[in-house]
């Protein structure tokens, strides 16, 4: 299984009303979430995402979301995504990494290029602003390998595009 966890420091943890940029970019959350598992007119199968909501009301609370959630088209996955706010649990970062078990991988364009070689890898990403370096520092406790992809600077959505590539590689 191939997990994603995607640490949003403004995310709404609670349904909006209204565009997504303007709910803490939650159009960055719904667009990595169709990276994830998008394919041209497939689905991943093996694919598990989770998103780590530090917006208001009610912070931290992370959602995670299944190949049955994602909806193809843009639009329709930000609505949806407005809905699935609903079973975010109240739940941090920290506790989430704490819970999964696999190989971790942070997402770093320092970190080193390469094909992951685990058969349950788990990549963390930051947001449009980045992975707080305290919670950076935390996966590394974990025996987190540094996953680059050069030096150009990503999306986040992309980044996740260029790991699934990576990860079929295997
Ligand atoms: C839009 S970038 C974040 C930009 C933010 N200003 C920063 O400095 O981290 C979103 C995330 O994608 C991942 N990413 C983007 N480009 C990357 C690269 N070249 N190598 C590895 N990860 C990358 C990182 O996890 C990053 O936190």
């Amino acid at each position: 299984m191939r997990t994603f966890i995607l640490y949003s420091r403004k995310g709404v943890t609670e349904e909006w009303k209204g565009d997504a940029i303007d709910a803490g970019r939650m159009d960055v959350v719904s667009d990595c979430i169709r990276s994830a598992f998008l394919l041209s007119h497939d689905l991943r199968d093996d694919v598990v995402f989770y998103v780590c909501l530090n917006g208001p009301p009610n912070p931290p609370k992370c959602l995670k979301v299944n190949k049955n959630d994602v909806e193809i088209d843009a639009v329709k996955m930000n609505n949806k995504l407005k809905k699935l706010i609903k079973n975010a649990e109240k739940k941090s970062f920290q506790e989430l990494i704490r819970e999964l078990k696999g190989d971790f991988f942070v997402l770093n364009e320092k970190g080193e290029i390469g094909i992951p070689q685990s058969e349950n890898p788990i990549f963390v990403l930051g947001d449009n602003i980045g992975l707080p370096k305290n919670e950076e520092k935390f996966v590394e406790r974990f025996k987190a390998k540094k996953l680059g992809l050069g030096k150009k600077h990503y999306f986040a959505k992309d980044a996740i595009t260029i790991v699934n590539f990576l990860c079929d590689q295997k």
